[in-house]
């Protein structure tokens, strides 16, 4: 859209030279012939070139005028372009009133009328061969007044056959781009018959999908859970909030509708399968079951919350983080029973700043990224990876989340909450220490993104062991 009307604005000093060149053209012609034109035998030879002069004249005027009310004023009056459509008519009918006249100038002598009217026949063949073209003409124009969508509109047509935004729309055609960036063009007649679904690009438009999870589930825990879940997916609407409704009380399972609202509705095949997507990952993570075949549903019960992994795995994994050195193989096992696993989709929040938290986490698979949100904006503060823990400071101190933690791939991490750590704060006092110095260093790291004053971390440190200690109750 933007080349084809910079390139016609480019044209204008070329078409206004035209006009300016043909007006200069018919101006000597005038000059030389007018003489001869009045009076002489050469009279009806020379009409034919000064016709044809005047035509072009008043072609290139029709063209100019044209350019400057739709390129300039109509843009700027209604903020978007006028169809080709419009414009081409505007062209032919005056450019058909100004021909006539100067016809009737130079052939005062011959009825336009009558020539038209005794031409029945011809009109009668000519309308028969043009019967299509002028059906598609009329319909254009009965779509151009009537403007039922507009360029950018999603649009579907003939019974779900065609769907795409719509390009343009011709003397012929609605051209529409589809999904598989082919191009759809619907002659206009066949468009007047069908009736055509419009999703307007200004508009909210709604998307529905659909999935199913077994009896046992909890269905106000199933609507919470994938509503949360599909509510910060991209591009869906944050203006209404998702809705989880239940569809059908089904044979073996009760079936789940998602409508969601998409802030671009032309890029909705992706937004579906993220959606769920999304709510695939929901239902793993809180133990909610899709349903299957009634045969496979006895199998499929045996899922628990924790995925795959193993104990000797995680506590492998738990030996690895840097603060965790000091426990002992006991120690460790006893901490791999007590965790929680999960699973989560890459850009799906884990933590979100400011909210309450008493657990935190150690990436197992997968890395995860901490962002400040900074008017609007968010900030990467750091990415942690396999090994790496996050959510302490909210667990050990008692105050809310400090940042936002994200997954940038599908990640896995290990739920610790307050009761196993306070087990092994009781047992390895050096534990505290390390994990308050972390937290310090942390703070620093989280001051400094945010150009505020930088704490110091040693005396936090020494304030932050006295704060640990106080709120896990210890000595
Ligand atoms: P918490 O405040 O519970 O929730 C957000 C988490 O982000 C926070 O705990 C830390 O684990 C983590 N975090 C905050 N600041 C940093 C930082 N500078 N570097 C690494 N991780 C951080």
């Amino acid at each position: 859209m933007g080349t084809s009307s910079s390139a016609r604005r480019n044209r204008f000093p070329l078409i206004l030279l035209a006009t300016v060149a043909t007006g200069l053209g018919v101006y000597l012609f005038t000059l030389f012939f007018a003489a001869r034109l009045s009076e002489g035998p050469h009279t009806s030879f020379l009409k034919i070139p000064a016709v044809a002069l005047w035509a072009l004249l008043a072609y290139f005027t029709v063209r100019l005028v044209n350019a400057a009310l739709f390129d300039f004023a109509f843009r700027i009056r209604r903020g978007y372009e006028a169809p080709t459509l419009v414009r081409n008519i505007f062209t032919l009918v005056i450019f058909t009133v100004l021909f006539v006249l100067i016809f009737k100038w130079f052939y005062s002598e011959i009825n336009l009328g009558a020539l038209f009217t005794t031409s029945a026949i011809f009109g009668v063949i000519i309308g028969l061969a043009l019967q299509d073209t002028l059906g598609n003409f009329f319909s254009g124009i009965s779509l151009q007044a009537d403007r039922p969508f507009q360029i950018g509109d999603v649009i579907v047509v003939s019974q779900q056959k065609h769907t795409g935004v719509v390009e343009g729309i011709t003397w012929r055609a609605i051209k529409i781009r589809t999904f598989q960036n082919h191009i759809v063009l619907v002659s206009n007649s066949n468009a007047a018959k069908e009736a055509i679904e419009v999703a307007p690009r200004d508009n909210l438009n709604a998307r529905l999908i659909f999935f199913s999870t077994v009896y046992t589930d909890s269905p106000a825990k199933t609507i919470h859970v994938v509503r949360e879940a599909v509510r910060d997916a991209d591009n869906v609407s944050e203006k209404i909030t998702p809705i989880v409704r239940i569809r059908n009380l089904g044979e073996s399972s009760i079936e789940w509708e998602i409508k969601y609202w998409l802030e671009d509705y032309a890029k909705y095949n992706d937004t579906d399968a993220l959606v769920r997507q999304r709510t695939w990952y929901a239902l793993r993570r809180n133990g909610l079951t899709f349903a299957f075949p009634t045969r496979t549903l006895h199998l499929e019960r045996k899922v628990t919350a924790r995925p795959t992994t193993a104990e000797d795995e995680i506590a492998d994994r738990l030996s690895a983080v840097d603060v965790f050195a000091p426990l002992s193989t006991d120690e460790l096992r006893q901490l791999a029973m007590a965790t929680v696993g999960h699973v989560f989709a890459p850009g799906e929040t884990l933590i979100r700043a400011g909210d309450e938290g008493s657990s935190m986490f150690v990436v197992h698979n997968g890395r995860v990224q901490v962002q400040l949100t900074e008017s609007g904006k968010s900030r990467p503060v750091a990415v942690l990876s396999e090994g790496n823990f996050f959510g302490e400071m909210a667990l050990f101190t008692g105050e809310p989340r400090t940042a936002s933690v994200v997954a940038l791939e599908e990640t896995e991490v290990l739920e610790i909450g307050h009761a196993a750590m306070k087990h092994l704060f009781e047992t390895n006092p050096s534990l505290v220490e390390s994990i308050s110095w972390t937290i310090a260093e942390r703070r620093v790291g989280l001051a400094a993104s945010a150009e505020q004053a930088t704490p110091n971390s040693l005396a936090e440190s020494a304030g932050l062991l006295t704060s640990i200690k106080r709120f896990f109750g210890l000595r």
